[in-house]
């Protein structure tokens, strides 16, 4: 079932896109005032939408609503997303609605030949000749491709801003369109948005010192391994000359991240225009974090941009 899907994501096909996720970047950023407080976190919060909302051909008008669910869903106890039911009652409301928005999403393009990704899911066959997708299967791939979109890409410009106003080092990468590439590694490395991810032993394994048996579960943290002193030196400084391709941000696998391609892209463009746009940015308050242990990121970070002259 990932092959096609992985098809329509490959590297080749994102350069395709490259153009419309360049248009939907600097939209973003019109809205910035030069020497006013604003919530960068609050721009970041549309970057997914506006590029896997656009492929999935989802409705503009939904994209808001569904970022907030992706949201609720990863985020259940943070105060500002929690309902008034408690955190639990908030995981089931937010998945209840983001299917049943999905399902609708589905149902009306259903034989429309749009080509886009609900299309590719809604068309492909399993590649072991087991059938096209059911209704469900295609609804939950739609989940699968929007949570990952959504819940995570934000958190990498974000942390990076975070550290680079802070210790007063964004014209070090601004200034240096050679280290984009890598700067933005580092900035998935230092970010590590997903925070963990949980695989149950088939069988014993003696992992270092422990034996893990067959049926329990073991929590790699992301965020803890991209922090390892002896594959990443100075772990705790964010360099963006330092060669970090080797992070785990996007997991290791049969079930490497799907998105990978699609999200190096998006943050090249993305990066690229805020450097070509603003010269300089100072904290205007303290950075806000989610409430959430699945999901390490900032959401709100008061920033003030000098936009760049001429
Ligand atoms: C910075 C952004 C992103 C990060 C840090 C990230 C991280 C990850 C990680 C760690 C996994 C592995 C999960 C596992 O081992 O079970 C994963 C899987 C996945 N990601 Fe991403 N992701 C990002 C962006 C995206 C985007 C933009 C999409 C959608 C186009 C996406 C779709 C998926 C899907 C569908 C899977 C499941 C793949 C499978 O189970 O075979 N991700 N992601």
């Amino acid at each position: 079932m990932r092959s096609p899907v992985q098809r329509a994501l490959n590297g080749r096909a994102v350069e395709g896109h490259r153009g419309v996720i360049r248009d939907e970047v600097r939209r973003l950023f019109t809205g910035v005032v030069g020497g006013e407080p604003f919530d960068f976190a609050a721009l970041t919060d549309q970057l997914p939408m506006a590029v896997i909302g656009t492929l999935m051909g989802l409705d503009r008008d939904d994209w808001s609503h569904l970022t907030f669910l992706t949201t609720q869903a990863v985020a259940p106890d943070d105060p500002e997303f929690v309902r008034p039911e408690g955190p639990q009652a908030t995981l089931h409301r937010a998945h209840r609605e983001l299917f049943a928005c999905l399902q609708d999403a589905v149902a009306k393009r259903r034989g429309g030949g749009t080509g886009d990704l609900i299309d590719v899911l809604s068309t492909m066959d399993f590649e072991d000749g087991g059938g096209p997708l059911t209704a469900g299967e295609i609804v939950s791939n739609c989940y699968s491709l929007l949570l990952g979109a959504n819940v995570t890409t934000p958190h990498v410009p974000n942390a990076a801003l975070a550290e680079l106003t802070a210790t007063g080092t964004y014209a070090d990468w601004a200034e240096h369109p050679e280290l984009l590439d890598s700067g933005i590694e580092e900035a998935l490395r230092w970010s590590s948005p997903t925070s963990h991810f949980i695989r149950y032993a088939t069988h014993d394994v003696q992992l270092g010192k422990v034996t893990v048996r067959a049926g329990e579960a073991v929590a790699a943290w992301i965020g803890s391994a991209n922090r390892d002193a002896s594959m990443f030196p100075d772990p705790y400084t964010f360099d963006v000359r330092r060669n970090a391709r080797r992070h785990l941000a996007f997991g290791v696998g049969p079930h490497f991240c799907l998105g990978h391609a699609l999200v190096r892209v998006t943050l090249e463009e993305f990066f690229q225009e805020l450097f070509a746009q603003f010269e300089h940015f100072e904290p205007a308050g303290e950075p806000e974090h989610l409430h959430s242990n699945f999901i390490a990121g900032i959401k709100h970070l008061p920033l003030v941009a000098t936009r760049r002259k001429g």
